[in-house]
């Protein structure tokens, strides 16, 4: 197979933790027999300060020709003095929106070597074994009217969602749970926001077409707190665009570190961003610390996903699997007296295991 790849390493840490995972996509490739072309492109602020876009028409087209785009991270301290609409971020929304990414799949596992690394008690953690799936494309993040207001002794940001919105978004989750436990949560607001009594609606509505799959509802204040102390209770957790970036980060908090935490933002057309949860890290970008873990994690879910590959993808998580059982452990998830490795040290050595993994995968 060929795997052709938009490759947008981004700010911070972000081409950092993406070399590490081009080095695991070079060692799969070669395993496998496939073979990898990249297109490299920035986005960002790296792109901003180079072209004035965050977003460069050429970045743009490169990912609508590549099967897909594999994303590091934006945003940079710098980009403060920017005006919002040229920032890294507002390049990152407005190539989720492009690519028509309306659903951002975020699977959270405890992996079991790192039970240690999570500040959560084994007993409560265990068996932790989720998926957020995050509405990508509306909601708070995209609605209008937003912006400031009153000369900018005000602003406003709109959370808006049409019912083909919540449709679409619910259809994925419901999928998804049919591939898993079969038991979807839908997180919201219903007892203060419309818009979350709407989603709530349409939510029940599409779960009669999928009587083979739980389903039920929870407030996302309640949410917040179940995580913490029943991690390992949900399957499939379905939400608004604002509550997912929310609970996502408290999700990876729960299995030891944002560093682990892949995504597939998808949509309707085929291929998608596999972007990292984590952000550019500017605190330890050039370091060479930061974790790749969650970078090498995103590009096996883009082979499972673009490709429809099953082997490939689970050498890649096996070959993670094996190197923490090994004991190396990025900064972010060395616990006292615990040595560490840089990022390209880790990168290598899940490079190296998927020969091994593959082998017997093979046999
Ligand atoms: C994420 C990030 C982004 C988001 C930022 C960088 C715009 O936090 O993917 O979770 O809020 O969606
Ligand atoms: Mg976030």
């Amino acid at each position: 197979m060929k795997w052709r790849l938009a490759v947008l390493g981004g700010d911070g840490v972000g081409p950092e933790v993406m070399e590490a995972s081009l080095d695991v996509l070079r060692a799969t490739a070669e395993c496998f027999g496939h073979e990898l072309t990249t297109d490299v492109q920035e986005v960002g602020y790296a792109a901003y300060e180079r072209s004035g876009n965050p977003l460069p028409e050429e970045t743009l087209s490169a990912c609508r020709s590549a099967d897909a785009v594999l994303l590091g991270a934006v945003g940079d301290p710098r980009s403060e003095e920017v005006p919002v609409e040229l920032r890294p971020e507002a390049g990152l929304l407005a190539l989720r929106k492009e690519m028509g990414c309306y659903a951002n799949l975020r699977p959270v596992r405890l992996l079991p070597a790192l039970a240690s690394a999570s500040p959560l008690r084994p007993e409560i953690v265990d068996g932790t074994d989720l998926v957020i799936v995050r509405e990508l494309a509306g909601g708070l993040y995209y609605s209008e009217p937003r912006g400031p207001l009153d000369d900018g002794r005000a602003a406003v940001d709109t959370m808006k969602y049409h019912q083909d919105e919540v449709a679409r978004i619910a259809r994925v989750a419901f999928e998804t749970a049919r591939g898993r436990k079969k038991s979807v949560l839908s997180v919201d607001k219903a007892n203060v926001l419309h818009s979350s009594r709407l989603w709530r609606r349409v939510v029940d509505e599409i779960a009669e077409e999928y009587p083979d799959v739980e389903c039920d509802h929870m407030l996302v204040d309640r949410a917040a707190m179940e995580l913490v102390l029943n991690p390992s209770s949900f399957d499939v957790m379905l939400t608004p665009n604002l509550f997912g970036d929310v609970l996502s980060d408290e999700a990876a908090a729960v299995v030891g570190s944002i560093g682990l935490l892949a995504s597939a933002s998808i949509g309707s057309s085929p291929g998608g961003i596999f972007e990292p949860v984590h952000g550019s890290a500017p605190d330890i970008s050039g370091t060479g610390t930061a974790n790749p873990l969650a970078m090498i994690l995103s590009a096996a879910l883009l082979l499972r996903h673009v490709y429809s590959l099953d082997t490939e993808p689970a050498a890649i998580e096996s070959a993670v699997a094996r190197v923490l059982e090994e004991g190396l452990r990025t900064n972010d998830l060395a616990r006292d007296g615990e040595g560490s490795v840089g990022t390209a040290e880790m990168g290598a050595a899940v490079a190296a295991a998927i020969a091994n993994v593959g082998v017997s995968a093979d046999a």
